[in-house]
C-alpha cells in the first residue's frame, strides 16, 4: 500500500516513482478515462511519482490520433477548473504536470473484439505493461482473452503484465464465477487487479490506521462492547444519465457486495499479520466468508418517487431517461448482516445505500453498548445518549466520537457531546480523485487494495438470495426524493429496538 507521509504541500514525499511501464487504457474515449484516470495521472505526475519513460496508450473504436486525443483531454482537464462539482476540481492545471502526461499520450484506433487490435498493441509495446479495462463489463473477458492469445500477458523476469478490471465484476454469483474462470484461464491471479474505487478513498484506507495504529480502539472493537454498526452510503444525486446501466443493476448490485462490503471488511476484519497484500486480503476473505447469506426478510428495497433536492423539484426514478415506466429496479437497499465469528457474534451490521436521499453521507457508525449500570439514576433516560464512533468517508473525511458529559451548573445533568477530527485540520489536502493510489499501487505491483477472486465470489454469495428474490418479482417500496428512504427500512431496525442515524445535519 502507498505510504503517505503527510508533509506540508507534498503528500507523496518519500514515495518512490513507479517502474518504467506502458499503460494501455481500453476505453480511451470513455467517461472514466476523462473524469478520473487522467486527473489521477496528472496528480501522480505532479507528485513526481511516474517514471520518466512512462508511456500511455489509449485504445478505442473511434477515429483519432495522438494529437486529437491529447487536445481533447487537455480541453477536458481545463474544463475541470470551471466545474466545482467535478470529482477533480483544481483552480488551475499545472502546465508542467499535465505536460508530462500529455506528451506521453498515444492513440490507437481499434475494435476491442478484433485480433488485429492486439497485434497492433503487441508491435508497439515491450517490457512492463498494465492494461486498464475502462470499458463496459461485457468486454472484460473478451479483451483479456485477446490479450492472452496475442501473447501480451506473458511475463518474463524483466517484464510484468497486469490487467486492471473495473466494476461491475459480475452481476451475481454465477456470472462472477464464470468471469473469474475465463480470466484465470489466460492470466494468473497475481496479474489481475480488480478495482473497487472505494478502496482508493483516503479515509477508507485510514480505517486500518485508526484501528491498528492505536491501542485504544481495538480492545473495545468487539461484541463485548459494540451494540451494532451502521454503514451508510447515501447520495443526493439521482440516476442522472446512467439509466441504461442502472436499470438492470439497481442499488444492491451497484453498491453493496462491492463498495459497502469493502467498508465492512476494513471495519470488521481481524488484524492482518502484516500489511503484505496477501495477509490483508486473506483477512478480508475470512470476514466475508463469515457473513451469513442475507434473506429477503432481513432486507428492504426502495425506489425514489418525485420530490425535492435542495429545494429543486426532481422527477421520479421511473421518469428518468432510459428507465422503464414500470421499472422495479431498486434505488435504495438496506440490509442486516450477521457475522458468524468469535469477534462479532450477535452484533448486527446494518447497511444502507440509496440515491436521492436527504443527505450525502458515506460513513461507518459504531454504536457502543451503554454503561453497565445506571449511576445517573435521576437523569432522564432519554438524555443518556449512546456512545457512537463515526468514521466519516464522504463528504467530510475524519472521525467523531459521541459521548455524555456533565452540563455545567450546580446539578448533575448530562448532555450529549461530540468530538470531531477532520483530516483537513491536521493534514495538507491535495486534490485527489481516489484513483492515484490505485494506479500507483498497480504499477508498483501492490495488490493490497485490489479484490481477490475468492472475496468477490464470497461477497456475491452473501447477497445472492436477495438478488434472486428481488429478481423474481415484487415491487420496491416507494420513497420521496429528498427523504431518508422507505419506511420499511426504519422498521428493519425498529424490530431490533434500534434507529438509523439521521442523514441530514452534522
Ligand atoms: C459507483 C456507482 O461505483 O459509485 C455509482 O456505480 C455511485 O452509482 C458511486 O454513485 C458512488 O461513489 P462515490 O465515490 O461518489 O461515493
Amino acid at each position: 500500500m502507498t505510504s503517505h507521509v503527510p508533509v506540508e504541500g507534498h503528500a507523496a514525499s518519500g514515495s518512490k516513482p513507479t517502474p518504467p511501464a506502458t499503460l494501455v487504457i481500453f476505453g480511451a474515449g470513455g467517461d472514466l478515462t476523462k473524469r478520473l484516470l487522467m486527473p489521477a495521472l496528472y496528480n501522480l505526475a505532479g507528485s513526481h511519482l511516474l517514471d520518466d519513460t512512462t508511456t500511455i496508450w489509449g485504445v478505442d473504436h473511434g477515429d483519432g490520433s495522438d494529437e486529437t486525443w491529447r487536445r481533447s483531454l487537455s480541453d477536458t482537464m481545463e474544463s475541470f477548473t470551471k466545474d466545482e462539482t467535478a470529482e477533480f476540481h483544481a483552480q488551475h492545471i499545472d502546465p508542467t504536470a499535465w505536460g508530462f502526461v500529455r506528451d506521453r499520450l498515444h492513440y490507437l484506433k481499434g475494435d476491442f473484439l478484433a485480433p488485429e487490435t492486439y497485434h497492433a498493441i503487441a508491435e508497439t509495446i515491450s517490457g512492463n505493461a498494465v492494461f486498464y479495462l475502462a470499458v463496459a463489463a461485457r468486454f472484460f473477458a473478451p479483451i483479456v482473452e485477446h490479450l492472452g492469445q496475442a501473447g501480451l500477458l506473458t511475463q518474463s523476469d524483466d517484464a510484468f503484465r497486469r490487467v486492471v478490471i473495473e466494476k461491475p465484476f459480475g452481476s451475481d454469483l454465477a456470472s462472477a464465477q464464470a468471469l473469474n474462470k475465463r480470466l484465470l484461464a489466460v492470466a494468473d491471479e497475481s496479474q489481475l487487479y480488480r478495482i473497487d474505487h472505494f478502496l482508493g478513498k483516503e479515509t477508507v484506507q485510514s480505517i486500518l490506521a485508526i484501528r491498528f495504529a492505536n491501542g485504544m480502539f481495538e480492545p473495545i472493537w468487539r461484541r463485548d462492547f459494540v451494540d451494532h454498526v451502521q454503514i451508510t452510503a447515501a447520495e443526493t444525486i439521482g440516476v442522472e444519465e446512467r439509466g441504461a446501466f442502472y436499470e438492470p443493476t439497481g442499488a444492491l448490485r451497484d453498491m453493496v457486495p462491492n463498495h459497502l462490503f469493502q467498508l465492512l471488511c476494513m471495519t470488521a476484519m481481524e488484524p492482518p499479520v502484516s500489511f503484505d497484500a496477501e495477509a490483508v486480503r486473506t483477512e478480508k476473505a475470512k470476514l466475508v466468508q463469515a457473513l451469513r447469506p442475507v434473506q429477503p426478510q432481513e432486507a428492504v428495497r426502495g425506489q425514489y418517487r418525485a420530490g425535492t433536492e435542495q429545494g429543486r423539484a426532481v422527477p421520479s426514478y421511473r421518469d428518468e431517461p432510459h428507465v422503464a415506466e414500470e421499472s422495479r429496479t431498486e434505488t435504495y437497499a438496506a440490509l442486516k448482516l450477521t457475522i458468524d465469528n468469535w469477534r462479532w457474534g450477535g452484533v448486527p451490521f446494518y447497511l444502507r445505500t440509496g440515491k436521492r436521499m436527504i443527505g450525502r453521507r458515506t460513513e461507518i457508525a459504531v454504536h457502543f453498548k451503554p454503561a453497565p449500570y445506571r449511576l445517573f439514576r435521576d437523569t432522564p433516560v432519554d438524555q443518556i445518549a449512546p456512545n457512537i464512533l463515526r468514521i466519516m468517508v464522504d463528504p467530510v473525511q475524519g472521525m467523531s466520537t459521541e459521548f455524555n458529559a456533565k452540563v455545567p451548573g450546580p446539578s448533575m445533568r448530562l448532555g450529549a457531546v461530540r468530538s470531531t477530527f477532520r483530516e483537513g485540520d491536521f493534514f495538507a489536502q491535495e486534490p485527489n480523485v481516489g484513483y492515484e493510489t490505485l494506479l500507483y499501487d498497480c504499477l508498483r505491483g501492490d495488490a493490497t487494495l485490489f479484490q481477490r477472486a475468492d472475496t468477490i465470489e464470497a461477497s456475491w454469495a452473501v447477497v445472492d438470495p436477495l438478488v434472486r428474490a428481488w429478481g423474481a418479482g415484487g415491487e420496491p417500496e416507494p420513497y420521496g426524493a429528498g427523504s431518508a428512504g422507505p419506511n420499511a427500512a426504519d422498521d428493519l431496525l425498529a424490530r431490533d429496538g434500534r434507529r438509523w442515524l439521521p442523514l441530514d445535519g452534522e
